[in-house]
């Protein structure tokens, strides 16, 4: 039987709570319809971790990490510590250390979920957001001047590098070719940002000509905000930089149901190293240990995971347990306006895959 070596690090909040969850659904999935062992190594890497050893994860963490086939991780964030501490040593070092320029965001409206949108059908908001994940708006660079004075400046530099943004273009366009709309849509805000999104425009421009048979156009951030509302389902791959990605994938999570329904992985695609499979939300401090998040970002995203691990009948097999449990809309967390549990929602998908 083949064996997946797999880190967990369900972080804070409502993160060890979802993640529990993605693991009982990919354990049952992998063995039944692949024949495949997951080993799970838990990691207690949190705020709770860096309360007692004063570091998010211990010095070889980063070396501790790179042997595993992939990592299912949960959020990080916690009101007690500044999110320049939990999500700065954590998370972000991990997507740019790993190399996962790719984070992959599909948004989809299922039966069974109501969509906030009037009048649009299962399956018709149907998007990759492909979000470029090492650089652009998040690149470490910056500074203060004179802090805690009314003379303080902070700077905050945006990094766009040609290859950085031609390896996520190229990703996204591979992607969309794959598609049987065969769309792609490059967003950015380069009419203010001339230089970085500038560059992006232009990389773009370019690498459109290699992938004739894409339907590809651009446009501008604020546009596709409104008509990600107005008109989601005219998107097919979405490609944007780093912090549109981010803000554009808690909308189509908002307009595909709830996000407590929206995955992510983070790819490292030359498997060098091991890639991270997350749910779009976080920590969720409002509802955590209250048994009310809902499971099922996270049960999707270790789908993600099993398709990432070559376990395709095993990813196919849990979302189409997620998708009957939505339609046949008995299991219902408070985010689809139902009363069941974290628990109840994992069984669900536990029983659909078996
Ligand atoms: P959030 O995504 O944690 O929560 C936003 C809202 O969505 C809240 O009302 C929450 O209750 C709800 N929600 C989130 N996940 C849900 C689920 N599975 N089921 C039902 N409802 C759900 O965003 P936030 O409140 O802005 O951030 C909280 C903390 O999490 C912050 O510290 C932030 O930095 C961190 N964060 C971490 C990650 C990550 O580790 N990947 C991602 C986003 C935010
Ligand atoms: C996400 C989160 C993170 C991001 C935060 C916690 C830095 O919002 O994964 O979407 O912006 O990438
Ligand atoms: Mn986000």
């Amino acid at each position: 039987m083949a064996v997946h070596k797999i880190a967990v690090i369900g972080g804070d909040g409502i993160g060890p709570e979802v993640i529990d969850q993605a693991v009982r659904a990919a354990e049952v999935a992998a063995r039944k319809h692949d024949g495949a062992e997951l080993k799970w190594n838990h990691l207690p890497w949190s705020t709770a971790y860096y309360k007692q050893h004063g570091r998010m994860l211990p010095e070889d963490g980063w070396e501790q990490l790179k042997p595993y086939d992939a990592i299912l991780f949960g959020a990080v964030g916690d009101p007690s510590v500044p999110d320049k501490i939990t999500v700065h040593e954590l998370l972000l070092p991990m997507r740019r250390k790993f190399d996962q320029y790719v984070n992959l965001r599909p948004a989809y409206l299922f039966a069974g979920v109501p969509c906030p949108l009037v009048g649009k059908k299962p399956g018709e908001i149907d998007m990759l957001v492909y979000r470029e994940n090492t650089e652009g708006e998040y690149a470490p660079v910056g500074g203060n001047l004179y802090p805690g004075t009314e003379n303080q400046i902070a700077i905050q530099t945006g990094v766009f590098t040609w290859k950085g943004c031609e390896r996520i273009l190229r990703a996204a366009f591979e992607a969309a070719q794959k598609r049987p709309r065969k769309k792609l849509t490059s967003i950015t805000k380069s009419n203010a940002q001339v230089y970085g999104l500038g560059l992006w425009d232009d990389v773009f421009n370019t690498v459109r000509k290699d992938y004739p048979d894409v339907d590809s156009s651009s446009l501008l951030v604020d546009a596709a905000a409104m008509d990600f509302v107005r008109k989601p389902e005219v998107f097919d791959v979405v490609v944007a930089s780093n912090l549109f990605g981010d803000i554009l994938t808690d909308l189509s999570a908002a307009v595909t149901g709830s996000i407590g329904l929206a995955s992510s992985a983070n790819i490292n695609p030359t498997k060098k190293f091991p890639s991270m499979f997350e749910p779009v939300h976080g920590s969720a401090p409002d509802i955590a240990g209250q048994g009310k998040a809902n499971p099922l970002a996270a049960v999707l995203s270790a789908a993600l995971m099993l398709d990432h691990l070559g376990l395709a009948k095993s990813a196919a097999a849990v979302r189409k347990a997620v998708a009957t449990v939505l339609a046949e809309g008995r299991v219902k967390t408070p985010d689809l306006a139902g009363t069941h549990t974290t628990t109840d929602m994992g069984n669900a998908v536990v029983e659909a895959v078996g």
